[in-house]
């Protein structure tokens, strides 16, 4: 009798055991743990980038630390995205946008022979510095709201960076890379209203 109840026991503890393994097993089946922890990811990457969006979406990050080692060739890649609008050789046509060669320290809308919408010296005076470009090309239309440069604009500061140097370097007398006091000086991601009309 004792053994018999000693069995029963048994038998259910085992059997309780292997519908564990085995509910487990199939719920593994179902749902795939992989699956679920690669969508867990993407959901957390693009929690943190909505949460950081505001904060970051105020001003472009700065960049003039990154140009002096900025990757030139990396730039020329990404001026494929310019390309349909803009030609980049020295005395190039105008295209949708003006010639960019030499644009880097240049006057604001000065390439001869081009239509400009007026709107890009609103803001930042009328030189394209690396301070300029660098808020320009981070969202145009942020930049200059009447400008007619339909381009969503370069989100990462390397990428701004590898640009503007590649255009910097389209010249015969490349401007001076900023110094480092320049760089020190060079306002954080979220500068006051005031600081910045006052350049
Ligand atoms: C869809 C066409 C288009 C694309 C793509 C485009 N641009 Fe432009 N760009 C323009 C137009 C149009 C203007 C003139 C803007 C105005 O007058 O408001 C302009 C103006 C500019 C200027 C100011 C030039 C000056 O003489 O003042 C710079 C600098 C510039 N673009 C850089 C770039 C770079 C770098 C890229 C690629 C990352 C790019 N653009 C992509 C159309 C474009």
């Amino acid at each position: 009798m004792n053994n018999m109840e000693f069995n029963k026991i048994f038998a259910a503890v085992l059997l309780a055991g292997i519908i564990a393994m085995f509910s487990g097993f199939v719920a593994n089946k179902l749902v795939h743990p992989k699956d679920l922890k690669e969508d867990a990811v993407a959901v957390e990457g693009g929690a943190v980038v909505a949460g950081a969006g505001p904060a970051v979406e105020a001003t472009a990050e700065p960049i003039l630390a990154l140009l002096a080692d900025a990757d030139l060739d990396k730039g020329l890649k990404l001026t494929k995205a310019c390309a349909a609008c803009h030609s980049f050789d020295q005395g190039g046509p105008n295209g949708v946008g003006p010639n960019l060669y030499g644009v880097v320290g240049a006057n604001k809308q000065a390439h001869a022979g081009y239509s400009y919408s007026g709107s890009l010296n609103e803001q930042g005076g009328n030189v394209w510095t690396y301070a300029e470009l660098n808020k320009f090309l981070w969202k145009p239309k942020k930049y200059a709201a009447g400008t007619k440069m339909n381009y969503i604009g370069l989100k990462k500061p390397e990428d701004r960076a590898a640009i503007i140097a590649y255009l910097r370097s389209l010249s015969a007398n490349p401007i001076a890379l900023p110094s480092a006091a320049e760089i020190a000086a060079e306002a954080p991601a979220e500068k006051p209203a005031s600081e910045e009309s006052a350049q």
